[in-house]
């Protein structure tokens, strides 16, 4: 018996390790033969814990599993007629509509088998590398299009060529994988289950603009990926991969996990190399840019885990390869993460330009209460709520700017018909006062204020003066605040404003 079981800690937060507990045991007490491997997730949540049994060569799905369905599974040889029976992975429609070019190896492989990786065709994009100048890497990933996937999609040919440029022997690559949004876990989800890709692009970033260190920056929830990212380092460090020498190209690459102590605005990239070089994580000004003067006032690439993650990728197939996904500016794919009040939460990667209708609907079936979907959240907790009038904008990082909103990391949080607007952008504002850490007065102060004053509103208390008031407060955080955290906290508050004036005991204006 040839099967799989995740050991994603979304798999099992719902109980996947007494499902692995329970095969091993029953196929014990049946004197089957158990050839059991631990993966990462398939990313359909809804479906978790997911296993997996090898079929002449096919993988058949069945899920959710409980530990007590177990003894049955086996009656019924993992056949077909089996109710949790799901058929062949790939076809499920979720996963089968999808064009995963990042996510292509995660819940297929065995996360910490360096062999598995390379027969997956792991380490085909830093092979290239090795025999590529460093301004060719650059060019290649600049000829790619691919943008930040942290959220604010700046170019990353671009950054890299800077940090390339930039003069000094002493360079840094810093992984940036505090991934603090809400409704977001790719991150997460690709560290667990694919880490060699991680290592493999950060190589490639270190290749590209002459480092011979680096960090990833893991914020302390997610003890899991902690772990795997650590054993893999160690493990590719075993094979050659990384290290002194790296496969006798005369290169050296050294990469370190460090941890962060749970602070939101470590996930700002100066606030991250500051909790890096050890001190309180707290903004610097920008200039100068961390691409000039980082860590250590060094040279440094901040990225994010799922920008370095498409490298290797358009290393291996070329940049025309990976342009030729997309729209517009907005080249390649992303993975999308749905979450909220949604029946089918889970990871959807899919080219950009795909629709947020797609996405709620098409794949995530709606709300999961059943009742209507009111509004969804994208790109965290800093993003604007969106109507369902505009659930037909594309995922294109224009598109969503031009209606003051934002793609961010690619969540996505979904709001049934009982949610309360109003009550959300006091939240975005509480949230900023809870998380700001406290260096400009904007934030600091403006976030406590902002508060206040939603709360005179929603007790009706001159709420023409007040709105007034709360309109130059979001116009001050925008524009006085050092970082995205204070100059994005109103976008939460002003969509809300605008597209649910009701919950704010305001009419709404007709349509323009
Ligand atoms: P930014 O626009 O200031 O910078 C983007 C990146 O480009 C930075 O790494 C910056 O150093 C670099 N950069 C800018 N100009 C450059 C140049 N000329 N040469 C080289 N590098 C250059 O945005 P910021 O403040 O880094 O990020 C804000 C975004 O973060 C938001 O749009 C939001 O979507 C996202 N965000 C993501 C979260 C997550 O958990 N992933 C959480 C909160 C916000």
């Amino acid at each position: 018996l040839i099967l799989s079981v995740p050991r994603d800690s979304a798999a099992l937060s719902v109980g996947a390790e007494e499902v692995a507990d329970a095969i091993a045991a029953e196929a014990g007490r049946r004197g089957v033969a158990l050839d059991m491997m631990r993966t990462g997730s398939r990313g359909m949540f809804w479906l978790e814990p997911l296993v997996e049994v090898v079929r002449d060569g096919v993988r058949h799905a069945f899920g959710p599993v409980t530990a007590a369905d177990v003894p049955g599974l086996f009656d019924a040889g993992f056949g077909d007629a089996h109710p949790l029976a799901l058929g062949p992975t790939e076809v499920i429609p979720y996963l089968a509509e999808q064009e995963r070019l990042t996510f292509v190896r995660c819940g297929i492989t065995d996360p910490l088998s360096v062999a598995d990786y390379r027969a997956h065709g792991g380490f085909a994009g830093l092979e290239k590398a090795l025999a590529l100048e460093p301004a060719a890497i650059c060019d290649e990933v600049k000829d790619s299009g691919l943008r930040g996937r942290g959220g604010a999609g700046f170019p990353t040919g671009i950054k890299w060529r800077t940090v390339l440029e930039a003069p000094g022997d002493l360079k840094f690559i810093c992984c940036n994988a505090d991934e603090g949004d809400s409704g977001t876990f790719a991150d997460r989800m690709i560290m667990e289950g694919d880490p060699f890709l991680l290592i493999e692009g950060m190589t490639i970033a270190a290749l590209a603009v002459g480092a011979a260190e680096g960090f990833v920056y893991i914020r302390s929830e997610y003890p899991h990926a902690v772990a795997t990212m650590r054993e893999a380092i160690r493990l590719a460090e075993a094979e050659g991969w990384l290290g002194a020498d790296m496969h006798g190209s005369g290169r050296s690459f050294h990469l370190e996990v460090r941890v962060g102590a749970g602070a939101y605005i470590c996930g700002e990239e100066t606030s991250m190399l500051e909790s890096l070089e050890g001190r309180r994580g707290e903004v610097r000004p920008k200039p100068p840019l961390p691409a000039l003067e980082g860590l250590f006032g060094k040279p440094t690439v901040v990225n994010n885990v799922l920008s370095l993650c498409a490298v290797p990728v358009i290393l291996e197939r070329g940049a025309a390869f990976y342009r030729d996904f997309g729209v517009g500016h907005s080249r390649g794919t992303q993975p999308f993460q749905l979450a909220g009040n949604i029946k089918r939460g889970g990871l959807v990667e899919k080219a950009f330009g795909i629709s947020l209708h797609d996405l709620v609907y098409r794949f995530g079936g709606g709300t999961a209460s059943g009742r209507p979907v009111k509004a969804v959240q994208a790109g965290g907790p800093l993003g604007a709520y969106l109507p369902e009038s505009l659930f037909h904008l594309p995922k294109d990082y224009e598109a969503f700017a031009a209606e003051e909103a934002m793609v961010g990391h690619g969540g996505l949080v979904v709001f049934d018909d009982t949610a309360d607007m109003a009550a959300q952008a006091r939240f975005a504002m509480e949230f900023c006062a809870i998380e700001s850490c406290g260096k400009c007065t904007p934030c600091r102060i403006g976030s406590t204020r902002g508060v206040e004053v939603i709360d005179r509103i929603r007790a009706g208390t001159d709420v023409d003066g007040n709105m007034a008031l709360l309109d130059d407060l979001c116009t001050l955080m925008a524009d006085g605040s050092l970082c995205a955290m204070g100059g994005l906290t109103p976008m939460p508050v002003r969509s809300a404003l605008k597209h649910f004036p009701e919950d704010f005991h305001r009419p709404r204006q007709a349509a323009p």
